[in-house]
C-alpha cells in the first residue's frame, strides 16, 4: 500500500511539476514577447512547440491518476459492492432513510433546566432531546410498549435492530450494558458485550457535577447471534464500602472493554476509572480466566504519565494490543502499545488528533488500513461524529469527515442522537461492520439507548485530506440511519 500511495503521490507531484513549468514558460513568454519562441523539429517535419507536448503529457497523466484514484485499493470493495447488488438485504443496508420529525409548538412550560440552557428562542430537535419533558421525549426513547423482545415469537421480526428502542435480555429485563464493547470468544464462538450497568437512580454529586449514577459494575452478556443476549451477571463489582478503593461505588467506572491475551490464556478488561468530579482521570485493570468472570481489579494509573479520561482498546491481528485515550483535558488523543500480557501500557506513546477535542473513540481496521470513529466532547449531550483513518496505528491519523448518512441534518449533526463506543467486525461480511452508539439520557442515565447501525466501508471518501494534494486516498466509511434494519440473512453469527 505505501508503493501504492508513494506512487500516487509521485504521479501528482509530476503532474504538478509539469504544469508549474508550464506557467512558468507562459511568463516568461509574456515577458519575453519579442523573442522567438522555443521550438524544435517533429518527425514529420512540422515544428511542435514544447508547450503542446507537455500540455498532451499533462493531461495524459491527470487522467492516470484520475483513473488510479477511482479504481484506488478497493479490491474487497468490488466483493461488497456485489454482495450489496446481489443480496437484497444488504442493498436495504445502503438505502438512505429520511426522518421527518415535526417540532410541536412551543408550550409555556419547559423543564427548568432545559429553560436555563435556553431561555427565549424557538426550540430546535436537539432542545426537544435534551428537555426531559418534551411531547417528543417516546421518539428519542421509546418506552417498554416498543422494545425489542428476541424471546417472544417475533415472526418476520425476528433479528431485526431497532435503534433507540429498549433492547431486552433473554430475561426479559433491558439490557445494561452502556459505553461499551463487544469480545468474540474464539474458543466459545460465543459474543461477549460488557458494558456500565447503569440500573440506578440518577443525581448530580453536586451543583456543578455531571449527571451520574453509582458504579454498579461491569454487565456481561452472551450471545450467538448478536441479537439475543443472556445475561452473565456483574462481571467486575463495584466495593461498596472501602472509599479508598477505585471501584467504591460514589466512583466512576465507563467504557469498559475486554480482549484475549492468547499468550497468557487471560481475559483482560481496561475500563476508565474516576472520582465524581472526572479529575482522577485514569485506567483500570482488571483480569479474569473466562469471559463471564468474575476479574480481578489490578489496578488504576495515569498511561505514560497522562490524564485520560474516554479510552477504548484495540487488539490487532499480530496480537498486538493498544490504548487509545482521551488526553491532555481531552484537547488530544494518545495511542500506544500495552505490553504482551496487556496488563499495562508500554513506554511507547504518540499524540494524535492533536488540539481537536475529540472523545469517545472506537476502532476497526479494514485491509490494512484503520478508522476511528470519534465524538466531540460535549458531556452527556450528543454531537457530531467524525472518521480518521491511518495507514499506521500510530499514525498519523487523517480526519474523514462525518460518517452518518439518513435521517435528517440534525441526526447527522448529532450520530443519531448518539455517541460512539464500539465498532463489531462481521466475519465474513468484508466492508460490513456494527456502529455501536450509546444514545444519553442524562436526566435518567439508565435509560439510555442503544443505536447499532450498520457501518459500510466502500468507495472512496468526500473529504480532501490535509497532505494528499486534495485527492482522497482512503475508502469512504459510512454510517446508514435506519429505524430498523437486520444483518444480511446470510450471516450466521
Ligand atoms: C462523555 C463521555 O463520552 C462519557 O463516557 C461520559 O464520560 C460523559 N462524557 C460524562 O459527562
Amino acid at each position: 500500500m505505501f508503493g501504492r500511495v508513494y506512487y500516487l503521490r509521485r504521479l501528482h507531484f509530476l503532474n504538478c511539476s509539469i504544469i508549474l513549468g508550464i506557467k512558468r514558460k507562459r511568463k516568461m513568454r509574456m515577458r519575453n514577447k519579442y523573442k522567438k519562441p522555443t521550438t524544435f523539429p517533429c518527425n514529420a517535419g512540422s515544428k511542435c512547440s514544447v508547450s503542446i507536448i507537455l500540455w498532451i503529457l499533462a493531461g495524459f497523466l491527470l487522467l492516470l491518476h484520475f483513473f488510479s484514484l477511482v479504481s484506488h485499493k478497493d479490491g474487497t470493495s468490488g466483493e461488497i459492492e456485489l454482495h450489496i447488488s446481489h443480496n437484497p438485504s444488504f442493498r436495504e443496508l445502503v438505502e438512505v432513510e429520511e426522518e421527518n420529525i415535526q417540532i410541536p409548538p412551543p408550550r409555556g412550560k419547559r423543564s427548568p433546566r432545559a429553560a436555563k440552557r435556553r431561555p427565549k428562542r424557538t426550540t430546535t430537535l436537539i432542545d426537544e432531546f435534551l428537555d426531559e419533558n418534551s411531547q417528543l421525549r417516546h421518539v428519542f426513547f421509546p418506552d417498554m410498549k416498543t422494545a425489542i423482545d428476541p424471546m417472544k415469537d417475533n415472526g418476520n421480526d425476528s433479528f431485526y435492530y431497532y435503534p433507540g428502542r429498549i433492547w431486552l435480555d433473554t430475561e426479559g429485563a433491558p439490557i445494561q450494558a452502556h459505553g461499551g464493547g463487544i469480545l468474540y470468544d474464539e474458543r466459545s464462538r460465543t459474543y461477549f458485550w460488557y458494558g456500565e450497568y447503569k440500573d440506578g437512580p440518577t443525581y448530580h454529586a453536586h451543583k456543578k457535577a455531571a449527571a451520574r449514577v453509582d458504579i454498579i459494575g461491569v454487565g456481561c452478556y452472551s450471545s450467538k447471534d448478536m441479537w439475543t443476549w443472556k445475561n452473565e451477571g456483574i462481571v467486575l463489582a463495584a466495593e461498596e464500602t472501602n472509599e479508598t478503593h477505585d471501584l467504591y461505588k460514589l466512583n466512576v467506572l465507563e467504557r469498559p472493554k475486554v480482549i484475549y491475551n492468547d499468550r497468557t490464556g487471560k481475559y483482560v478488561m481496561w475500563m476508565h476509572i474516576d472520582d465524581c468530579n472526572y479529575t482522577k482521570a485514569a485506567v483500570g485493570v482488571a483480569i479474569s480466566d473466562y469471559p463471564t468472570g468474575p476479574f480481578d481489579y489490578l489496578y488504576s494509573k495515569r498511561p505514560h504519565g497522562f490524564d485520560s479520561r474516554d479510552m477504548t482498546i484495540f487488539k490487532d491481528d499480530d496480537g498486538v494490543a493498544y490504548l487509545v485515550y482521551s488526553s491532555e483535558d481531552n484537547s488530544e488523543l494518545h495511542i500506544g502499545p500495552l505490553t504482551s500480557d496487556y496488563l499495562d501500557v508500554s513506554n511507547v506513546v504518540r499524540r494524535i488528533l492533536v488540539g481537536q477535542h475529540r472523545e469517545a473513540p472506537a476502532l476497526f481496521k479494514h485491509l490494512g488500513t484503520y478508522y476511528m470513529v470519534t465524538s466531540g466532547c460535549t458531556g452527556w449531550a450528543p454531537n457530531e461524529a467524525l472518521v480518521h483513518a491511518a495507514e499506521s496505528i500510530m499514525g498519523p491519523w487523517e480526519d474523514m469527515g462525518n460518517p452518518c448518512i439518513g435521517g435528517n441534518k440534525v441526526f447527522r449533526l448529532t450520530t443519531f442522537f448518539a455517541q460512539s463506543t464500539y465498532v463489531i467486525p462481521l466475519a465474513g461480511l468484508p466492508g460490513l461492520y456494527i456502529f455501536m452508539a450509546d444514545r444519553w439520557n442524562p436526566a435518567d442515565l439508565r435509560e439510555s439507548r442503544y443505536i447499532w447501525l450498520p457501518l459500510i466501508v466502500r468507495g472512496p471518501a468526500d473529504r480532501p485530506l490535509e497532505y494528499n494534494f486534495g485527492f482522497p486516498l482512503w475508502s469512504r466509511v459510512s454510517i446508514y440511519w435506519h429505524k430498523k434494519w437486520r444483518l444480511p440473512s446470510r450471516w450466521s453469527g
